[in-house]
Order: structure tokens, then sequence, then C-alpha cells
């Protein structure tokens, strides 16, 4: 037989909205709820830590475009447009740097093959009214001399900027506190639903805390939080990204800067991108691996960033190498997040941002404030909403987002 369960201990006070997960998802929604006047709770035993202590910041929107996203595209794009204002307010209210630089980023061409999948990739940016400009190998290298002198041809974008995803989570961090989030140091462990409305979770101490909404947004684990009923737990999977950290040399004043914004490109199919930080950190990335929870960095994928990243800047053998990581992209079957109320009354969602957490993180935290608030999604967010995966013996309410495929 088994001991009897210990009941949970009940925590003080009862919070407007309990937020499971403290990474930037998590922390921007509280600091956005907390700005509207609600009462917030977190519960993560590392707030500021999850997918961003891995992610390269990149603000893509329109070199990271796809066939099919165009709908997200929007999302984006509304996110990448707030995030001056949103940069301006959080440092203030946190008296910090997120590292935020408006660089630019050109995406290259290796081969004929590249260049011919840029090419399509241009088109389609034209044919969504974004700004990008076809450039030819040698307008690339005159732009960054450190390319391979191999280079086809590229794409400026002038408005892909970057941030630094862990100096955003800091300063998240701080201005939750200083607005007066609440932080559990813990794991929630199941949802508590009471007469068809969630109620709150049991944390992994057994701290059981009661809230008028609770909001999901644990990445790739909020698809497994025990207690969700099956209709409404998110389908969200984790896809593995290996990520190195390499120590740009130091350049006198006026002396052009190693990389001078984002490189990105694809390598025999791989994407790979180059992310040169302010700070002097160049930030190597990413492998796209679907192994479930293994985050184990490995000498296959560091041995795959470098070799393609050399074919891409051959100098960049000579720096030193600081980091290496992997993380978890939360991903949806449409590769679009989760966001807002799901059928069950209490609870909503903020996960599944797969490549674009960073990108979305002001807008994020700003239609789940109101969603919050009002108990709806502010127009542009509508097509997000959970319910398009709600199973229902008749099959999904909504279809999840498919649109146009490549001919
Ligand atoms: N957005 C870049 C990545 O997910 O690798």
């Amino acid at each position: 037989m088994h001991p009897p369960a210990t009941p949970p201990t009940l925590a003080s006070g009862h919070p407007d909205v309990l937020v499971i997960g403290g990474g930037i998802i998590g922390l921007a929604t509280a600091w956005r709820a907390a700005a509207r006047g609600m009462t917030v709770t977190v519960a993560d035993p590392s707030p500021g830590g999850g997918a961003a202590r891995v992610a390269a910041g990149m603000l893509a929107a329109v070199t990271e475009l796809h066939y099919g996203e165009q709908t997200l595209l929007g999302l984006n794009l509304a996110s990448a447009h707030r995030y001056p204002r949103f940069v301006a307010e959080l440092e203030e209210a946190a008296g910090a740097h997120t590292g935020y630089r408006r660089c630019g980023t050109l995406a290259v061409a290796l081969d004929a093959d590249d260049r011919a999948h840029l090419r399509e990739l241009h088109a389609l940016q034209v044919r969504s009214g974004l700004d990008s400009q076809w450039l030819t190998g040698r307008e690339c290298r005159r732009l960054e001399p450190m390319l391979a002198p191999g280079v086809r041809g590229g794409l400026r974008v002038d408005g892909d900027h970057q941030i630094d995803p862990r100096r955003l989570a800091s300063a998240l961090l701080t201005a939750c506190e200083r607005a007066g989030v609440a932080f559990l140091p813990n794991r929630a462990e199941r949802l508590t639903v009471h007469g068809g409305r969630a109620t709150g979770a049991v944390l992994d101490d057994g701290t059981a805390v009661a809230a008028g909404q609770t909001v999901l947004a644990a990445g790739s684990h909020s698809g497994r939080l025990a207690g969700v009923p099956d209709e409404v737990l998110p389908p969200v999977r984790p896809v593995k990204g290996q990520v190195l950290r390499l120590r740009l040399p130091d350049v006198p004043a006026g002396s052009p800067a190693f990389l001078s914004r984002t490189v990105r490109a694809v390598v025999r199919g791989n994407p790979l991108y180059l992310v040169p930080r302010e700070s002097g950190e160049l930030v190597v990335g990413a492998t796209s691996e679907e192994l479930g929870w293994d985050t184990t960095v490995t000498a296959g994928g560091v041995y795959e960033l470098l070799r393609d990243a050399h074919e891409l800047v051959p100098g960049i053998t000579e720096l030193p190498l600081v980091e290496s990581c992997a993380g978890l992209r939360p991903t949806s079957p449409d590769n679009a997040p989760l966001l807002g109320p799901t059928e069950l009354p209490g609870l909503q969602l903020a996960t599944g941002h797969f490549r674009n957490g960073v990108l979305l993180t002001p807008v994020t935290g700003e239609v789940m404030a109101e969603a919050l608030a009002t108990g709806s999604l502010p127009e542009e967010a509508r097509p997000f909403t959970p319910l398009r995966f709600t199973r229902t013996t008749a099959g999904p309410e909504r279809a999840p987002l498919l649109e146009e495929q490549p001919v």
C-alpha cells in the first residue's frame, strides 16, 4: 500500500493571476498584467531561465519568413514594431540594458541551390510587402568583408534586429519584482480544477496556490502539466537547438567590426546564423533536432555549426570558443504560438512560440494582459487562440494556421 498522500499546504494570498513558468514569455505576461493592476504570482524554480538562456535573440520577422506562415508574419511584425518602445519602457523599469541592437541582417547564399532558395524567399518577402534588398556577392562582401569569397548573393534586411535574451530575461525579472509580482521558487506539478474551472496549481513542494486565473507559460513543458484536461492540453513539443558563443576580437575605435550585423545562411539545408553583440559575444546557431527532452551538447552538433560557420566566415576559427549549450524550442503543430483563453474557464495559454519567442515577447505580454483583464484576445492575436487545436468529437474547433504553400 502507498502511504497516504500529504495534502497540499495552502499558500497565503489569492493572486488574480498565477503564471506557471518564469521564462521571458511568462515574465512579460506577469509584468504587463501587474501594470494593469492585477496581483500576479509566478511559479518557477529558476525564473529568467528557459529557452531564452540559449536563444540568439534575432528579431527576424523578415529573414525567418516561411511559406504558409503569413498569419504568423503579421504577429511577428506587430511585435517587431513594438520592440523600441517595449525596450525603452523595460530598461527604464528595470534600470538595466537589454542589449537591443538595431543592426539589421544579411542573409547570404553560398552556392547555386542556396541562391535559388534565397531568390524564392526574396520573392515571398516582396509579395508580402516587406523591405528586403537583393545584393550581389560582391555587394555582400562590401558590407561584411569577413564573408567567404564564394558568397553568391544575399538579402539585405535592415529591419531585422537583435537583443540579448539573457539580459532581456534579467531585465524582465527585475521589472516584475519592482512591479510587485511575487515569485514562488517551485515547479508547478499539477493544475487544480474545481467545478469545471482552473483554480490554480499545486507546486512540487506541496504548496497549493489558488488564483483567479492561471496562465500556462512553461515553454516545451506546457504540454505535460498534470491535471490539465486532455482536450485543452497544448500540443507543444520540444525541438532542440545547440548554440555556440565565441568572443569577438577587440577592435580599435573607428576600425571595422568583425561583423557589423547578423549574418545568416542556409548551409546544406541547415539554417545557420552568426549574431554579433555589442558586448563582444558572437552567437553561432543553431541545430534543429527532434530528440524529445534531450539537451546534450554533442560533438556532432558543435562540429556542424563550426564547419558551416567557417564556410560562411572563415575567420571565425581564430576566435575563442567560450560556451556551448542546448535548449528546447516549444513547438506547436503549425509553428505558431497558442495565446489566451482555453475551453477550460480560468486557464489561459502563452506557449508554443517555437523559433520566435524572443521576437514575440512584447506582443505576447500585451495581448495576454488584455486577455486576462477582459477575457478575450485583441483582434491581432485572435488567429492564435488555443481553440484552433481544441479536440472535440467533431474534430478541432478551428483549423490550424496552414496557408499558402510553395508551388
Ligand atoms: N530563431 C532562431 C532559432 O530558433 O534557431
